[in-house]
């Protein structure tokens, strides 16, 4: 099998996690590397940069267009063009798929390419997979979980005494954090992560702005000392019901006792849990961070590269917006 040629859009710690990753397997090459400023990262890696995305999008030798930019604009255009241009796009782009999925599965569809995003949810953690195979054998009624790395790592530092600031900055050079944090911590990337969970869940897609959805802006270290004197913890918990005709969506900060599942995870650990007819399934892994997120989009370019359709989520359902004009949101 002849090398997988990747164009990389965007080369921030994701992109750098998916040359390192890709630079340890046989089969796949990045060829080219979308960054605003070429002149600081050439010669520093073995491969070519350009600010110019048609030198990427227009070159027939490269198969897959990965984009890890992040941000909803240029990001969706580019993967509009890349798929017009009849190359399958893999990304790790929470905003792009909650607000645009089901539009741009609709596109690759035509253009007979896949539009895969599995690093969109869980970073590392195969979720979307199980979903949309494993899981989809039976109707699910619940999607809950710590979707947020960012905000469990603040949590846990306000609790040791670390200023929210201070912690926040700590996230961000972790590489958890987003480039505008308050996605993070106004449970909007949660949100956004909620309402791909549930549109592969629940075959309806939820415009997350439609939701309730708060934060942990409003927690301060006092609050997490009295609760951890009381036995307690808390979480970013996002949670998707369904009911007949409507959905239920909501992404809160929730209290727990220490023993919960959800106050062992630390740092960019993610829970995630399903209920059906057969009970709660439940996974977890790392949630964040270059690496983790680069396994996720390696795995989608081998699945591309293998081309197994029915392991897509692109073939999961024809119509994941079904319903979702008559749904009514409860919180
Ligand atoms: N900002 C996200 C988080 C990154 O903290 O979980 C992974 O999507």
């Amino acid at each position: 099998m002849e090398n997988t040629q990747i164009g990389l859009l965007g080369f921030g710690t994701v992109g750098q996690g998916v040359l390192d990753v890709v630079n340890r397997r046989e089969g796949l090459h990045v060829a080219k590397a979308l960054v605003r400023h070429p002149e600081n990262y050439q010669g520093k890696y073995a491969v070519p940069f350009t600010s110019n995305p048609d030198d990427i999008l227009s070159d027939p030798d490269i198969d897959v267009i990965v984009e890890v930019m992040g941000g909803l604009h240029p990001a969706y255009d580019l993967i509009v063009a890349a798929l017009g241009q009849r190359k399958s796009v893999v990304t790790a782009n929470k905003a792009v798929v909650a607000r645009y999925g089901p539009e741009l599965m609709s596109r690759a569809r035509e253009a007979r390419q896949n539009f895969l995003f599995e690093a969109s949810v869980g970073g590392g953690i195969p979720v979307l997979d199980a979903l949309s195979q494993h899981l989809s054998t039976v109707p699910i009624h619940v999607v809950e979980g710590v979707v947020n790395g960012t905000t469990n790592f603040i949590l846990d530092q306000m609790d040791q005494g670390m200023s929210y600031h201070h912690a926040l900055e700590r996230a961000q050079a972790l590489g958890f954090a987003e480039q505008d944090p308050s996605a993070d911590v106004d449970g909007w990337d949660s949100a956004r992560k909620l309402t791909i969970l549930a549109g592969l869940a629940f075959h309806a897609w939820v415009d997350a702005e439609e939701g309730f959805v708060e934060g942990i802006r409003q927690i301060d270290a006092e609050h997490l000392t009295r609760l951890r004197q009381m036995g307690f913890g808390m979480r970013l918990v996002a949670r998707a019901e369904r009911h007949p005709g409507s959905i239920g969506f909501v992404v809160a900060p929730t209290v727990y006792p220490q023993d919960h599942r959800y106050l062992q995870l630390h740092g960019s650990q993610n829970a995630i849990g399903f209920l059906s007819e057969a009970g709660w399934t439940w996974i977890e892994g790392p949630g964040a961070g270059g690496i983790a997120t680069a396994t996720s989009i390696v795995a989608d370019i081998q699945r591309i590269r293998m081309s197994v359709p029915d392991r897509n989520p692109l073939f999961f359902s024809p119509s994941y917006a079904e319903n979702v004009d008559d749904a009514y949101f409860i919180f």
